[in-house]
């Protein structure tokens, strides 16, 4: 090769990086299409709409099926279904004349009707009143602020929901279509986590989803929940269940066992440290003069090793990344490693844990006093 193509070469190198590279860029700063158009796509309804239709649902026939469409636009819809198929929600099935649209597993996890349906958690995930705070990343890394959300909007978040009811019932519903899932999935593979234990306390159980699915599946426990006076008022008790309201900074209720679901991630490590010490002091002042395995039970995040993650798993260390993130802007808290959970519980004076990795992105983790 002469010296003047080798320089062309080289030229086309960089610049095949330059657009490889801008390419990359653009791709970052057009990421919130991706859940803007899926948050469109169920505000629509179009998950319920492809699932009742029954069969491989055209474009024409979905354009029929929504009622509220202005026809000038009904040629977006097929933009909007396009990008969507891309990102793995619907797939396209051969018909006599067109393709029609079906469903994906992510996609029946949109549907109304499904029990394990996370719409409610996309729905508050996506409210303008959880995103305006990402516009605050960076003056609240400037400010005395505790968390963007608080720059956003003047006080924290629990104190916001507990006086804008619409974000507090929002709130809610999302974490109990997270819980429903999660639970059913825990007291499968777990049951024997459970077993000896009889009472527990779950610890910021928000509505009772968790609550009722352990008081049901384990009939002789008596379970307790236990979460902020405005959260918990008017839930009734039935049977095995009952409801508290109080602070878990404060005092958290005697028990053989504590359950913490999607809290510890909340918080900052000195809030999690007095969290995790009431938890130690709730499950060690009953003396029953049995052996029984008294403990504190986590479901949250316990984030991968870079080193140990590879193509298969990048895409479940980005969303735990961003969770991460959201617990920088929504809360004080953040999403933790092996180590860094460890160095919590020691500090509460926990001598031993357990982690499970069974749930998914996230993990059961025992710990034992
Ligand atoms: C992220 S949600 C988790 C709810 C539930 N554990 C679940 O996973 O579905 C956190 C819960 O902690 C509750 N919470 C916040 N501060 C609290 C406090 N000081 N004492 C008791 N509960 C609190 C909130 O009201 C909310 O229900």
């Amino acid at each position: 090769m002469d010296k003047a193509n080798a320089n062309a070469n080289a030229k086309g190198e960089t610049v095949n990086e330059l657009l490889k590279a801008q390419a990359h860029v653009w791709n970052h700063i057009f990421s919130f299409i991706n859940s803007m158009s899926l948050k469109c796509a169920v505000d629509l309804g179009i998950p319920d709409i492809i699932h009742n239709h029954g069969k491989p649902m055209t474009v024409s026939e979905l354009v029929a099926a929504l009622p509220t469409l202005n026809p000038t636009k009904a040629r977006n819809i097929y933009r909007l279904m396009r990008i969507l198929l891309h990102s793995g929600f619907f797939e396209q099935q051969k018909l006599s004349q067109e393709d029609g649209y079906v469903l994906t597993d992510a996609s029946r996890l949109l549907l109304k009707d499904n029990p394990f349906g996370i719409t409610p958690l996309l729905k508050v995930m996506l409210d303008p009143i959880l995103t305006k705070p990402w516009d605050f990343l960076g003056p609240w890394l400037q400010n005395n602020d505790s968390t963007p959300f608080d720059t956003a909007h003047g006080k924290p978040l629990w104190d916001y929901a507990c006086h804008v009811p619409k974000l507090g019932h929002l709130f809610n519903e999302g974490m109990a279509s997270d819980a429903r899932l999660i639970i059913n999935v825990l007291i499968d593979k777990c049951k024997g986590s459970f077993e000896g234990l009889d009472s527990l306390v779950d610890v910021g159980g928000g509505t009772g989803t968790v609550g009722k699915a352990i008081a049901h599946a384990f009939p002789h426990l008596n379970c307790t929940v236990l979460d902020l006076p405005h959260v918990v008022a008017g839930l009734k008790d039935s049977g095995n269940l009952k409801y508290v309201g109080g602070d878990m900074f404060e005092d958290v209720l005697v028990a053989d066992a504590v359950l913490l679901k999607s809290i510890l991630h909340d918080w900052n490590d000195d809030e999690c440290v007095k969290i995790l010490k009431r938890c130690k002091e709730a499950i060690s002042e009953r003396d029953k003069g049995v052996v029984i395995k008294k403990k504190v039970m986590i479901v949250d995040m316990v984030v991968m090793e870079k080193k140990k993650v590879n193509d298969e798993s990048f895409n479940l260390m980005e969303t735990q990344l961003f969770f991460d993130m959201l617990m920088m802007v929504l809360q004080t808290g953040r999403e933790r490693r092996e180590e860094e959970w460890a160095k919590l519980f020691f500090a509460a004076g926990f001598t031993n844990y357990k982690i499970t990795p069974i749930l998914g992105l996230r993990s059961l983790i025992e710990l034992f006093p």
